[in-house]
């Protein structure tokens, strides 16, 4: 029996683009609705950088769409992806934004299924070899710390037990709603010393290429795995999930990995952990 996971129900199901689904959802369901029972509280929450005006479509077909789509609505003119916007999003894009970048990273926010995302790469393999004062960023893999500071595992637990957790091809996604109160943390949508293109080791707040969200100014380094820990809001159930470390800011935890596979070049998400999603309304 297809595994179920526990979400509010959206104040205005039955309204046009929201599924009218009860308040659990499973894979099949997933794939079948574009996860509205939680767009429909998106939409609502959204708007300040324009996600209040999409149309979230069921599906297009009853194995409905796992490819991440490139989201610049507002944002056209300035940012890298402007004119891909809800173009799906490839491997080669990161790579060719990458080879600009002094840190050798790239990133973009992006919908995934109706779930706001942030995709970034990382030239990890090249640069995993040599030495971190280069300056050229890599993956970390480390433990991880509940809101308290207690220390819950390693990211190594998890993608132990599924590989499929560790970066694909260089590539991280990253849930794009934070662990505050739920705003959308993005890629240099901002600029500022957290955005700039630099990178330092370690996970800590200094050195750039962080995910920032504009809401209370929380940081998040996409370079650094780890075991997190956050709660279902619906059922009070705690749940332990890999993701990118919380860098500075009032977000009490980092933000889940939505683990990712390549389909010739075409990135796609894996939808094997809705419920590391829950934590928000
Ligand atoms: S909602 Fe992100 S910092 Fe407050």
């Amino acid at each position: 029996m297809a595994r179920e996971y526990d979400l509010k129900p959206a104040p205005s199901a039955g309204e046009a683009g929201v599924a009218s689904i009860s308040s659990s959802i499973n894979r099949r369901q997933f794939l079948r609705y574009g996860f509205n029972t939680a767009t429909g509280v998106l939409a609502a929450s959204l708007g300040v950088l324009g996600f209040a005006s999409i149309l979230l479509p069921p599906g297009g077909s009853s194995e409905g769409e796992l490819g991440v789509k490139f989201w610049a609505k507002g944002r056209e003119d300035e940012a890298w992806y402007g004119a891909k916007h809800e173009q799906l999003m490839t491997r080669q894009d990161f790579v060719d934004e990458a080879a600009k970048s002094n840190t050798g990273t790239s990133g973009a926010s992006g919908i995934w299924n109706g779930v706001p995302v942030v995709v970034t790469y990382v030239t990890h393999s090249e640069y995993a070899a040599s030495p971190t004062s280069n300056g050229k960023a890599r993956f970390q893999f480390t433990e991880g710390v509940d809101e308290t500071g207690k220390t819950i595992g390693h990211f190594e637990d998890l993608s132990d037990a599924d590989p499929r957790l560790l970066p694909s091809d260089n590539l991280v996604m990253i849930f794009g709603r934070c662990t505050h109160l739920c705003c959308i943390p993005g890629w240099q949508l901002v600029s500022n010393s957290f955005t700039e293109d630099s990178w330092t080791p370690g996970g800590g707040d200094d050195g750039g290429t962080k995910l920032f969200c504009i809401c209370h100014s929380s940081r998040f380094d996409p370079t650094v795995l780890e075991m997190n820990t956050n709660r279902n809001r619906s059922n009070g159930s705690t749940f332990k999930y890999a993701g990118i470390r919380k860098a500075g800011g009032p977000a009490p935890v980092g933000l889940p990995i939505i683990p990712v596979v390549l389909n010739g070049d075409v990135i796609e998400g894996i939808v094997d952990y809705l419920d590391w999603y829950t934590y928000c309304d």
